[in-house]
C-alpha cells in the first residue's frame, strides 16, 4: 500500500462503491473502530450481520466472528482482513474431540459460547455470548442437564450466577488468563476509589475481586453510567478506546498481567490493520467460505440464540 494513501478516505470510498459494511469488535485497534459502521460485542455484531442489507460484510474481528456472519448471511460476501486472525479459545475445543466428549453425555444439551468454530456450532443446541449467556441458560427447564463449551472460566462464572450445575469443557482465552491477582490488589490499594471491572472470561479468583463483571458492552455501559471516576479494566485493551471516548473525564487503567512480557492485547484481534482492511476491501479477499451443511447445522444454534435473546 502506498504510504501516502489516506486510508480512511480510501476505505470510506470503497464502502460506498461496493455497498460494503464494516463490522468491528471492541478489541480492534482504535483506527479500525473509527472507520467501522458498527462497533460492538459479539451479540451486537451477530445481530448486525443478520440484518444488514449491504452486499459485502467486512468483519474486523477474528475468524469465528466472520464465520458467524457468513452463517447468518450466506448469500453475502464475508471478508476478514487477515485469515490468520484466529482465537485461542475457539482453538481449545476441536470439534472431533468435542464430538467424542459429547457422546458420554447423551441426555445433555449443548450450550456453546459463540467464541468457537463453525464446526463446533454444528454440535451445539444453542449458542450464547457473554451478554446473553445467563438468559440462554435460564431458558432451559431446570431439570435439563447441560454441557457448556468451550470457556471454563465463563462456565464457572455461569454455574455460580445461575446456580445450575453444568458439565464444563476445559478451554480458555489466552488474553483473559494473564491477569495478576497480586498486582491488581496492589493497584486497588494505590487507587482506593477505582472500580475494578472484569470480563467473565477471566479466572474465578480475578472475578471474585471485581466490582462489576460483564461482557464488553456491559463493561462499557458500567463505565458510562456508574458514579465511579476511575476504573481498573480486566479485559482486552482495545475496549479502552470507546471507554475514553464515552467518558473523556474519567480515568482507565488496564489491569496488569502476571508476566512483564505479557500484555492485554489479543494477538489475533490485532492482526487486522488499516492496510489489511483496505487491501481486503479493494481485492475482496480473503473471503470466508463454509460448506453448506456447516452453514445449515451451525446456523440453527445461532438462530436459536437470536430468537431467545430478541
Ligand atoms: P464480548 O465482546 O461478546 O464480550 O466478547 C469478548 C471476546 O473475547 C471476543 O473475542
Ligand atoms: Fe479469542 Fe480471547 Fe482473542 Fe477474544 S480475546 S479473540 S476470546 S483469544
Amino acid at each position: 500500500v502506498d504510504p501516502s494513501l489516506d486510508l480512511v478516505a480510501a476505505i470510506n470510498q470503497l464502502k460506498k462503491e461496493k455497498n460494503a459494511v464494516i463490522l468491528a469488535h471492541y478489541y480492534q485497534e482504535s483506527e479500525i473502530q473509527d472507520v467501522a459502521d458498527y462497533i460492538g460485542d459479539s451479540l451486537g455484531l451477530s445481530q448486525q450481520a443478520a440484518s444488514t442489507d449491504a452486499d459485502i460484510i467486512v468483519f474486523a474481528g477474528v475468524h469465528f466472528m466472520a464465520e458467524t456472519a457468513k452463517m447468518l448471511s450466506p448469500s453475502k460476501k464475508v471478508l476478514l482482513p487477515d485469515l490468520k486472525a484466529g482465537c485461542s479459545l475457539a482453538d481449545s475445543c476441536p470439534a472431533p474431540v468435542f464430538r467424542k466428549f459429547k457422546e458420554k453425555y447423551p441426555d445433555h444439551k449443548v450450550v456453546s459460547y459463540i467464541n468457537c468454530t463453525a464446526e463446533l456450532k454444528t454440535l451445539t443446541d444453542v449458542c450464547c455470548t457473554s451478554t446473553n449467556a445467563k438468559y440462554i441458560i435460564d431458558s432451559f427447564p431446570a431439570d435439563q442437564p447441560l454441557i457448556f463449551a468451550p470457556d471454563i472460566n465463563l462456565g464457572r462464572w455461569l454455574v455460580k450466577e445461575t446456580g445450575r450445575d453444568m458439565v464444563l469443557w476445559n478451554g480458555s482465552c489466552m488474553v483473559h488468563e494473564i491477569f495478576s491477582h497480586e498486582k491488581i490488589t496492589k493497584l486497588k490499594i494505590k487507587h482506593p476509589n477505582a472500580a475494578f471491572i472484569a470480563h467473565p472470561e477471566c479466572e474465578s479468583h480475578i472475578l471474585d475481586a471485581a466490582d462489576h463483571v460483564g461482557s464488553t458492552s456491559s463493561l462499557l455501559r458500567f463505565t458510562r453510567e456508574s458514579k465511579y471516576q476511575e476504573f481498573i479494566v480486566a479485559t482486552e485493551s482495545g475496549i479502552l478506546h470507546q471507554m475514553i471516548k464515552d467518558s473523556p473525564g474519567k480515568t482507565f487503567i488496564p489491569a496488569p498481567p502476571n508476566n512483564a512480557c505479557a500484555c492485554n492485547d489479543c494477538p489475533h484481534m490485532k492482526r487486522n490493520t488499516m492496510e489489511k482492511l483496505y487491501t481486503c476491501m479493494k481485492y475482496e479477499l480473503p473471503e470466508i467460505h463454509l460448506e453448506d451443511w456447516v452453514i445449515e447445522k451451525g446456523r440453527a444454534s445461532i438462530d436459536r440464540m437470536l430468537e431467545i435473546s430478541a
